[in-house]
């Protein structure tokens, strides 16, 4: 059985005083271990959050990743560098890079491959837009986006199924959505592997998640956790999403 996964994707929120704060109010809430539960604060507060988190079970990500080791690559960190301070797991691929910085999806899969060389698990990121939804080409967007992932160790792999316009918007896929599109993505991965090793890859959904809507999401098959934005910088509604998926893992379990 699949084991849920809770990951807060930070992106460029909380510097290093408010990592701490977080962490530390984080871990007094004593988080359950039958959840996996991962951070990723930006790339200058990683050393403090690994600090805290010593110890935990708490996972650590980066938010990107660049394919080469070292080099001319001014702006850039590589894999060894965030495993060096830390890190254990990246978020490749999001929309925002996407979006907004020209990632393509041959690029986010040399970041995943050069992160899984040097010892990071991969959370990758995909979804349509509004525009390809409403042109009915959510499908065929999302096998693009996930060709080429057979290349990867599925064992250090979880997928986020993030719809664009979910993201940030305070609209969510409905349970039955994300349950149809995320049996869909692993009917992708069962292409690029196997059909058994496609039922142990995590499909996370992400897109507007939080404590008033977990409790519909996560009990869907398909759905095995969330990559949470806005609801995972406040520790409260964070804690309460980990919650949520552990009443989920204990229903199922029932
Ligand atoms: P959101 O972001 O939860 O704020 O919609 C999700 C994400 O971008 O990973």
């Amino acid at each position: 059985m699949r084991k849920f996964l809770i990951a807060g994707n930070w992106k460029m929120h909380k510097g290093v005083g408010e990592t701490s704060a977080f962490i530390e109010a984080l871990l007094a809430t004593n988080p359950t271990s039958v959840v996996d539960v991962v951070v990723s604060p930006p790339y200058t507060s990683l050393p403090t959050a690994a600090m805290l988190l010593t110890g935990s079970e708490i996972g650590l990500a980066a938010q990107n990743v660049h394919w080469e080791t070292s080099g001319a690559y001014t702006g850039e960190i590589s894999g060894v560098m965030l495993t060096e301070i830390g890190a254990s797991w990246v978020i490749v691929g999001h929309s925002e890079r996407r979006a907004l910085f020209g990632e393509t999806d041959r690029a986010a899969r040399d970041r995943a491959r050069a992160a899984q060389e040097a010892g990071l698990k991969v959370i990758y990121c995909i979804g349509e837009t509004l525009e390809e939804r409403e042109a009915d080409r959510t499908f065929e967007v999302l096998e693009s986006q996930t060709d080429g992932l057979g290349a990867l160790d599925p064992s250090e792999l979880v997928i986020a199924y993030e719809p664009v316009w979910a993201i940030g918007t305070g609209r969510t896929a409905s349970p039955d959505q994300a349950q149809e599109t995320h049996a869909f993505v692993r009917g992708c991965l069962e292409r690029a592997f196997s059909t058994e090793v496609a039922d142990g890859i995590r499909i996370l959904y992400g897109g507007s998640l939080k404590p008033g809507n977990a409790h519909e999401l996560l009990p869907k098959s398909d759905v095995d956790g969330g990559l949470i934005g806005g609801a995972s910088l406040d520790v409260d509604s964070f804690s309460a999403i980990i919650r949520a998926a552990a009443d989920c893992a204990a229903g199922e379990l029932t």
